[in-house]
């Protein structure tokens, strides 16, 4: 066999074993992520994979032009599809899913509406923002500078004074709200009349909790004012990975809809976009449901775990109110001598995922069927994969085994 021949064998096996690791084997954790349904994974297969068409309504050299691309009909109508099922679902007058992710909608939506040199307020990653708004990152890159958006309370969330102060004090040109570490809504009305007192914008970042807001859990921020909207829809919202980027106002959707391709990226996946559209249907049946059980998971692990003694934050608060929960670093070095690093590949190799970094999340065990009353059981396999006692992986399979597809389907 030649080389290739032989990295292709390899790669074939490598693919497969993810694919029994990920689907069969573990519980996963990770907020970040979530199961795809077997539908979405078969267009992201398609034969779309490898084509192209110019996205509708193209502005080139100053004309909107039709299409620069023949063989496009099934393409051009399955972007429309996605796009009108996002608007439903999230009740937003202007939906596009062509954003790659959710790192290139928040680009999407800061390019086009704010100019180099604008100022934003957006939360540290310190408080649990995301990194990409570190002064480093983002508005390095667009000429921005950023100013802290205090988030001081329980968990790492914001509360309306210090938020209405910092805006009025700083007078920004937009607020980035959204987190990485995402326990609880914030207030949004007061936040958004403060910001359009002083004609900011306010960006909402819903990659963490757009399966959520979808199914009427956590909270409605365009419903609540807010004028851009964007995120990831493979988090919480159980997708491919991919982007999608939402807003009510006819005047700002007129700048951004016509920026996103050549400023931010070129081509946007049309298999992706097809997926993406098969996940928003798939919504349009169980959001509500699907977000309620989500919740209702975190708050009940919360609860379990924090009565085999680990460090869970927000008590007072009940928890959370998404799919996260969060451990506290350093009492759980101090009372049980562990790292959170540490903690996660123990549990890994037991066959349970949790992020190096104290996140654990309820999203994708929701979809494969997990209910609340089950959440001590997984407590009691966590507690016991922490102190590693044997039989945990064995245990872990087996219960796998009863979830090999999924219930939110
Ligand atoms: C709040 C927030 N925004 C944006 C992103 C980037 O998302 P993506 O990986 O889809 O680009 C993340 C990633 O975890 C995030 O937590």
């Amino acid at each position: 066999m030649t080389a290739a021949g032989g990295d292709e064998a390899e790669l074939a096996r490598l693919v497969r074993a993810h694919d029994r690791w990920r689907t069969r084997s573990v519980f996963n954790l990770l907020p970040s992520e979530n199961a795809v349904s077997p539908t979405a994974r078969r267009y992201l297969g398609s034969d779309l994979a490898g084509r192209y068409t110019l996205p509708l309504d193209t502005v080139w050299r100053g004309e909107r032009i039709d299409n620069s691309y023949t063989g496009t009909r099934y393409a051009d109508a399955i972007e429309r599809l996605a796009n009108d099922a996002a608007a439903r679902l999230f009740h937003a007058r202007h939906a596009t899913v062509r954003p790659l992710s959710g790192h290139i909608a928040a680009l999407s939506a800061l390019v086009p509406l704010l100019p180099p040199q604008s100022r934003l307020l957006a939360i540290e990653p310190g408080e649990g923002g995301y990194d990409g708004y570190a002064a480093g990152f983002l508005p390095a890159m667009l000429g921005y500078s950023v100013r802290p958006l205090p988030a001081r309370g329980v968990g790492h969330s914001v509360l309306e004074e210090d938020a209405v102060a910092a805006i009025q004090q700083e007078r920004p040109n937009a607020v980035v709200l959204g987190q990485s570490f995402f326990l609880f809504p914030y207030p949004l009305r007061p936040i958004v009349e403060a910001a359009h007192a002083i004609d900011a914008l306010v960006f909402y970042d819903a990659s963490h909790v757009l399966g959520l807001v979808a199914g009427g859990e956590f909270q409605d921020p365009l419903g609540d004012g807010v004028d851009v909207v964007y995120g990831s829809t493979h988090k919480s919202f159980p997708g491919p990975q991919g982007g999608i980027l939402l807003t009510q106002r006819d005047d700002l959707f007129g700048q951004l809809d016509p920026a996103l391709v050549w400023r931010v990226f070129d081509n946007a996946h049309w298999n992706r976009i097809a997926g993406v559209g098969q996940t928003l249907l798939e919504l349009e049946r169980f959001a509500p449901e699907y977000a309620r059980t989500t919740v209702a998971n975190a708050q009940a692990l919360a609860r379990a775990l924090r009565a085999k003694g680990w460090p869970i934050v927000a008590e007072e608060r009940g928890y959370t109110r998404s799919h996260q929960i969060h451990l506290d670093p350093e009492t759980l070095r101090r009372t049980m001598g562990i790292g959170t690093g540490t903690l996660a590949r123990r549990l890994e190799r037991q066959r349970l995922l949790i992020d190096l970094v104290g996140r654990i999340g309820t999203a994708e065990i929701a979809r494969l069927g997990l209910r609340p009353e089950e959440m001590e059981r997984l407590a009691d396999l966590l507690e016991r994969g922490r102190v590693g006692k044997p039989l945990v992986t064995r245990e872990v399979a087996a219960w796998r085994a009863e979830h090999r597809s999924l219930r939110f389907l």
